[in-house]
């Protein structure tokens, strides 16, 4: 825990700085996590599929979901379709992050990734979108997102795809799985939207039937991630987290207080948490150094990939 907490500390800092720093209206994301982003990602696991008992390939998942119409906000994701450059520094910053998440994943199991911060309005469902964007954008990768925030699902707005059905319609049994599944014109990003509302998400959450979507989907996804909820005061995070291999923070910095986001880590295990996302640094307050947190390995710092103030990462 002690590496989680030095980065938060770290915005926690950053937060002192930003009290007298003027209001940025394009703010950006840094990614706190080892090792370098050049480094060759490993390729894509092999899955063994079998059609008799269930378990979609992703070449039947495509002939199955029709191509949904999105229509993206530009403002939420970095990746437009039509424009894979709208935000080049942005989009670079999430692919570090997917870089880094491919090297994790060398050294632990990690596929399904649980995107959570301590309070609103952070930045959890901006770098879900991005992140699984980044992921899709890569040949022969794909990716499951889960949108999990049954209060607050915003997932499908990002995308300009369907709220419902969706999970929540899943989780009560009243939908099969490759009824809330979408996909929209990126060929390898597929998502699961929070279907409609519901104050009180906890018994949906806990009833199992997660888990089974997400054991269903797992062979076909290289990667499957879930929003969610605020981890400090909602107990769902908590719940997600047990479907997950492992947990990433984000922390708004300048905003999150340091005892809040701790609190939220507290959520969780500290062997699942494995990295913080910094979302929002301004211009010219991004550190020298990030601190990285990931299970089984050393405490390090890396230098920090330059933070432009102005792109929307
Ligand atoms: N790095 C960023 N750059 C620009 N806009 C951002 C960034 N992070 C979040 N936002 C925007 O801030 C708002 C809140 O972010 P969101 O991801 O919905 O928060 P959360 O899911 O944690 O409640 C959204 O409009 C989102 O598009
Ligand atoms: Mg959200």
């Amino acid at each position: 825990m002690s590496r989680i907490h030095e980065a938060l500390k770290k915005a926690e800092l950053e937060r002192e700085g930003l009290d007298a720093a003027p209001e940025v209206p394009a703010p950006g994301a840094q990614v706190a996590t080892e090792e370098s982003a050049t480094s060759p990602e490993p390729a894509p696991p092999s899955a063994v599929h079998d059609l008799a008992s269930g378990i979609f390939t992703l070449d039947v998942l495509r002939e199955r979901v029709p191509v949904g119409d999105w229509h993206p906000d530009s403002k939420a994701v970095l990746f437009a379709d039509s424009t894979p450059q709208a935000h080049p520094e942005g989009a670079e910053e999430f692919r570090t992050l997917r870089s880094r998440l491919y090297h994790l994943r060398e050294k632990q199991s990690l596929q399904t990734v649980l995107v959570t911060s301590a309070l609103p309005t952070e930045g959890k469902t901006f770098v879900t979108l991005n992140l699984a964007r980044a992921i899709a954008h890569q040949h022969h990768r794909s990716v499951l997102v889960i949108d999990a925030d049954l209060r607050m699902s915003r997932v499908h707005q990002g995308l300009g795809a369907a709220q419902s059905p969706g999970l929540s319609e899943y989780l009560k049994g009243e939908v099969d799985a490759l009824d809330v599944i979408q996909r929209g014109p990126q060929d390898n990003l597929f998502i699961v939207a929070g279907g409609a509302p519901n104050a009180n998400p906890v018994e949906l959450l806990g009833t199992g039937r997660l888990r089974a979507l997400i054991h269903r989907f797992m062979p076909i996804f290289d990667w499957i991630l879930l929003d969610s909820p605020p981890a400090a005061f909602l107990s769902d995070s908590s719940l997600l987290a047990k479907v997950s291999d492992g947990v990433v923070m984000v922390v708004q910095s300048g905003v999150t207080p340091y005892d809040i986001a701790q609190k939220a880590c507290k959520e969780f295990a500290p062997e699942q948490l494995v990295g913080v996302v910094l979302n929002r640094i301004p211009p010219g307050l991004a550190f020298p150094y990030h601190y990285y947190y990931g299970r089984g390995h050393g405490y390090g710092k890396t230098p920090a990939a330059q933070s432009n103030g102005n792109s929307q990462k």
